[in-house]
């Protein structure tokens, strides 16, 4: 047997909780799309840096959303500390986070999928077949993200690190629109002592006892 049709399956988490690696790792497994939803936040929050906006202006966030490309999601500079702090910004906004449900909603829609984000399960697929939220304590994930940082030869201090990964944490669960929270029917994963491979197991054998029939 294989997944029915339109199967989604939702990965929240807050910031270098291993979701990205867990959520591709699942959908290449089950042969289902893969979207990494932060990656629409970043480009929003980069195409308002390129104007030399400030990302917490609503108005000029909004019309960025609006305008979103395919091709901004390619860019190469999505990743680092000021496309994180812009993400995070543009990402508390309402009229952003309307702007990219219906992109999110539409890719999730046609052919099922694995999506990771901050509120897949509480917001934008909130009848999800399979929810988890994955997180790993504040120290473990700054070491993480200090680690990839560095094999993409970006020099970072530690303890700058951790500061901003504990900023960011505060702005994506505080904010009062769809704020970072487990689904009531998440499953949790704490990762802090769980290896790639191990967080993997055990989401797949969730996904199993939600589809007793699925396959190897
Ligand atoms: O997953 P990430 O670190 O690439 O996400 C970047 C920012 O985007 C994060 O600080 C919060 C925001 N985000 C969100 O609010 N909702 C999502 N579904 C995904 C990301």
């Amino acid at each position: 047997m294989s997944l029915p049709p339109g199967t989604v399956i939702a990965v929240d988490g807050p910031a270098a909780a291993g979701k990205g690696t867990l959520a591709r790792r699942l959908a290449a497994h089950l042969g289902l799309p893969y979207l990494d939803t932060g990656l629409l936040y970043r480009a929003v929050g980069r195409r308002v840096l390129d104007r030399g906006a400030d990302p917490r202006d609503a108005a000029i966030a909004e019309a960025e959303a609006r305008a979103l490309t395919e091709a901004d999601l390619e860019r190469p500079d999505l990743r680092g500390p000021v496309a994180d702090m812009a993400a995070s910004a543009v990402a508390a906004i309402p009229a952003v986070r309307a702007a990219l449900l219906e992109f999110q909603r539409r890719f999730g829609a046609e052919r099922g999928a694995v999506l990771d984000g901050r509120d897949i399960g509480t917001v934008v697929f909130p009848a999800a077949a399979v929810k988890f939220f994955v997180t790993a304590s504040v120290e473990e994930r700054a070491r993480r993200r200090h680690l990839e940082l560095s094999a993409q030869g970006i020099a970072a201090d530690p303890v700058q690190v951790l500061a901003e990964i504990r900023d960011r944490d505060a702005q994506d669960a505080n904010r009062p629109v769809a704020p970072l929270r487990p689904a009531a029917d998440a499953l949790l994963l704490d990762t802090t002592a769980l290896d790639a491979d191990a967080a993997f197991a055990a989401a797949l054998a969730a996904v199993r006892q939600r589809f007793p029939g699925l396959g190897a």
